[in-house]
């Protein structure tokens, strides 16, 4: 079972997080099934992916309870004036009573008005807890200037390439988990050299040496995966530590690496 931490609403998410963005949603309930038979206990999806009735499928065929799975999904620009019809609309794809977390997936315009609307959603049980993604400490702090819930997490752009270290630190300083999106870039830089070093000193793979360079910078890691040995690779992460001199280089590889198209990704 993976660890959990303890998010500002006191519920608490796994540290690891299946990613589903860009899989079928005629492929996910497999891959969703898979993940849960390996230990994974949470799953991070979004309106936006196509994919929520597929993930809600293989929660189902999974036989675990409800409850032992946290699962995410996103409010998207369609619904920004309305988040208690878009996440009513995630829950009827996802064949579920609430979702754990539910986040702000960009910040789009009108995402004030939105944020104040989503309280009313922890209220009214549809979901345990409420946060944001892809946002810069400049939006986080003019949400806080609004009063009301801060935000449990903020899922961001993360890997040694895209490390965000005044961003991270700004979130952990208020008590918000930080949440690494593409934490593998996306297939993009798994095979770099020092990563490739590291790995084999270390004698892992190198998508287990990115990812355990996220978990000890305290983030929740949401990879993707459709294989199901890579799905169980990337879980065994536990029985290892990467120094405190090699974290510093891997941090030093920042490059500000952005998966999807500049603007998405804040460095910030
Ligand atoms: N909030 C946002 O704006 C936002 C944006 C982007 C992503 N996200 C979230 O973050 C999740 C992860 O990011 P991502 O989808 O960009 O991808 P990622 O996790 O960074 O990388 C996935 C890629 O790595 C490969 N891979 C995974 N494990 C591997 C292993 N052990 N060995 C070799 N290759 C491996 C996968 O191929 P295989 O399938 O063949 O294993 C796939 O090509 C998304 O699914 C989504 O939930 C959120």
């Amino acid at each position: 079972m993976t660890p959990t931490f303890s998010l500002n609403s006191k519920n608490k998410i796994p540290q690891i997080g299946l990613g589903v963005w860009q899989i079928r949603n005629d492929q996910v309930a497999q891959v969703v099934v898979w993940a849960l038979a390996a230990g994974y206990r949470h799953i991070d999806t979004a309106k936006v992916y196509g994919n929520e009735v597929g993930v809600g499928l293989g929660i189902a065929q999974s036989g675990l309870k409800r409850t032992d799975i946290f699962v995410t999904t996103k409010l998207y620009l369609t619904d920004i004036l309305d988040p208690q019809r878009g996440l009513h609309d995630s829950l009827t794809r996802l064949g579920l009573d609430y979702v754990d977390l539910y986040l702000i997936h960009w910040p789009f315009p009108f995402w004030q008005s939105a944020w104040k609307k989503m309280s009313t959603l922890v209220d009214s049980g549809l979901t345990k807890s409420i946060g944001v993604s892809n946002f810069s400490i400049k939006q986080l702090e003019a949400l806080k200037k609004l009063g009301g819930f801060i935000p449990a997490v903020n899922q961001i752009e993360l890997s040694p390439f895209s490390y965000k270290k005044e961003l991270v630190d700004y979130c952990q300083s208020q008590g918000i988990i930080v949440e690494a999106y593409s934490p593998l870039t996306h297939g993009h830089l798994i095979q770099n050299q020092k990563i490739s070093r590291l790995a084999a000193k270390y004698q892992h793979t190198n998508p287990q040496i990115l990812l355990r360079w996220g978990l000890q910078h305290n983030f929740v890691i949401l990879p993707k995966s459709t294989s199901q040995n890579h799905l169980k690779d990337n879980l065994n992460i536990f029985d290892f530590e990467i120094n405190s001199s090699d974290m510093a280089q891997l941090d030093s590889l920042n490059q500000n690496y952005s998966v999807l198209f500049p603007g998405w990704s804040p460095q910030k």
